[in-house]
């Protein structure tokens, strides 16, 4: 909100300077520390330098011009050279509750990302190998993106690029062969397969040879034999069910999973672009682009011929540019492949495409254990849904501890335990690492999913079948400090979450919340909101279901359940 005013007052300034002077002049709004100053404060320098005229007078121009606008200002002072802004919380709050009210769950959409696709490339773990928390992030994140680009109105495509392709598949080929089974695995595919891959891996240390067979594996399945690659379409479709598990706990959902093997066919063209431009040099049988200096080549085919991880992101590049019509691809990937995105992004730039700029990797930090970085396989079997049923099972305690007799309680400890997960990763800015501690995130009260989730809790059953009458309210009340921190940040929201959008981060609107949380906790502290005052408690009720409104939002938009009791 105070940002949207900020900007009005800016361009109703600037567009009087430019009709009376026929100058071009920058306007500059600040928000001053000190209540005495203003909520908003402009400094005449910027205009002074320009029109050559005494800063007071500059002020004083300032001033009259937005008098005579009809802004929710109340006082404009002239001090010295600056013009301080006093808001006219009044009408501003009594804009925010009915606005948020009358929108409820559309309050604070946007239409900036009309007509745009964006294209999200997330959660892509790499199936055979099972899967880790660095793709929970990827998950998460990815989620809440498309969850916030949404609401800012652009058109979305989340593509789970499953790692589909690779040694892994002969390693796995080669531990069924040896010690599996295809019955018994049917029956507990999930289990099954990852002590399987485990085995393997373990057994390599003591018999280097096997990887050896693996690679073999592997080939053949390249190579089209047509027993290896229907093993590997079942094991592809078996080990997918772990994935599905996690997805269906999360509710998270795409609209594609074409993985890395759908681009087996579509490399060709790659190879093609890169040889016409010849930037194809071999190095050591090897095909590679050079890529200057700074940036190692990137290694486009393998000495005996196999494709590679980059090769079928360049196809895929390609492929998503022209069947989405897409103005931006995300990909949400750890730091750790940094290089690999600033690769793929010189490659199409050196292919002359002329879309490089539009790849964006969205990078994340490592999750830590106990300050180390955390692990789900390397020869212990701790499963990441293992991790995520401990979280809900952490919550159910809570809930047996705090409401024995809440109905529906495993649902809601579903509810409470994931989103404690959700939100521990969301809070932090997602490029930084953070530290894993389940029973710390499910905890009711801290930064955390559950206080947001019982802060929604508590006023819910404050304002269940309560009427609001917004034509009766007490607008004065506005003008306490309590009050007016609250309503402020409800109007913040959808400054929030299109600087969420833009920064691509969630961390944004997580810390957002907790902050409206909070004041809102510190005002119901306060005051009480049942009150005699028929006007009174009209306001109150009003106000605490905007911020009911806001909070279940921005839940959602990290992708968190809400609840009605806990
Ligand atoms: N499967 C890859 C991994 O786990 C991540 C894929 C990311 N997406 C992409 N288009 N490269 O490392």
């Amino acid at each position: 909100m105070i940002v949207v005013l900020k900007n009005q007052i800016k361009n109703i300034i600037e567009a009087y300077f430019d009709d009376k002077y026929e100058k071009d002049i920058e306007i500059i709004t600040e928000e001053p520390k000190k209540l005495s100053l203003g909520d908003i404060a402009i400094p005449s320098f910027s205009v002074v330098k320009v029109l050559r005229k005494p800063p007071v007078e500059v002020a004083n121009e300032i001033k009259a011009t937005l008098e005579n606008s009809n802004l929710p200002l109340a006082k404009i002072e002239v001090v010295g050279g600056y013009v301080n802004i006093f808001l006219d919380k009044e009408k501003m709050a009594g804009d925010i509750l009915y606005n948020a009210i009358k929108n409820d769950e559309k309050y604070a959409s946007s239409t900036i990302g009309n007509g745009k696709t964006m294209v999200l490339d997330y959660s892509s773990p790499n199936i055979a190998k099972s899967f880790s928390i660095g793709h929970l992030r990827s998950t998460v994140i990815g989620n809440s993106l498309k969850l916030i680009l949404q609401k800012c109105g652009y058109n979305t495509v989340a593509i789970n690029y499953i790692g589909d392709w690779g040694t892994q598949f002969g390693k796995m080929i080669v531990a069924i062969e040896k010690w599996g089974n295809i019955e018994e695995i049917k029956k507990d595919p999930i289990n099954i397969l990852s002590e399987l891959y485990v085995r393997i891996n373990n057994e390599e240390k003591e018999h280097p040879e096997l990887a050896e067979e693996a690679r073999e594996a592997f080939r053949k399945i390249e190579l089209g034999e047509q027993k290896y690659v229907d093993m590997w379409k079942w094991i592809r479709q078996e080990s997918l069910k772990e994935s599905e598990q996690i997805y269906d706990l999360l509710d998270v959902n795409f609209d594609s999973f074409n993985g890395e093997a759908f681009f087996n066919d579509k490399m060709q063209r790659v190879i093609d672009i890169l040889e016409n431009k010849k930037l194809l040099k071999e190095d050591q049988g090897a095909q590679i682009v050079d890529l200057g200096e700074d940036i190692p080549p990137a290694l486009i085919k393998r000495s005996d011929g196999g494709s590679l991880y980059i090769t079928r992101d360049l196809a895929a590049v390609m492929w998503r540019k022209e069947t989405y019509n897409a103005d931006k691809l995300l990909y949400v990937v750890g730091n750790e492949q940094k290089l690999h995105f600033i690769q793929l992004k010189n490659v199409i730039e050196k292919m002359d495409l002329p879309y490089a700029d539009d790849i964006c990797h969205i990078n994340f930090g490592l999750v830590l254990k106990d300050g180390k970085k955390m692990s789900t396989r390397k020869g212990n079997v701790v499963k990441l849904y293992d991790i995520l049923i401990q979280a809900i099972e952490a919550a159910k305690n809570q809930i047996e501890e705090k409401n024995p007799d809440l109905p529906n309680k495993d649902d809601v400890a579903k509810k409470v335990g994931v989103g404690a997960v959700i939100f521990n990763d969301l809070k932090n800015y997602r490029a930084l690492d953070y530290e894993f501690d389940v029973n710390q995130m499910v905890k009711f009260e801290g930064q955390t999913g559950p206080y947001l989730q019982y802060t929604g809790v508590r006023i819910a059953s404050i304002i269940r079948n309560q009427n609001i009458d917004l034509t009766n309210l007490d607008l004065s009340l506005f003008d306490k400090e309590h009050y007016y921190e609250v309503i402020k940040l409800v109007g913040d929201f959808d400054d929030v979450i299109t600087d969420a959008a833009k920064e691509y981060a969630p961390s944004i609107i997580a810390r957002y919340l907790l902050d409206l949380a909070s004041s809102f906790n510190k005002f119901y502290s306060i005051e009480r909101i049942n009150t005699e005052d028929e006007k009174i408690r009209n306001t109150n009720f009003a106000l605490a279901k905007a911020v009911r409104i806001v909070l279940n939002e921005g839940l959602r938009l990290l992708g968190i359940k809400y609840l009605e009791k806990m």
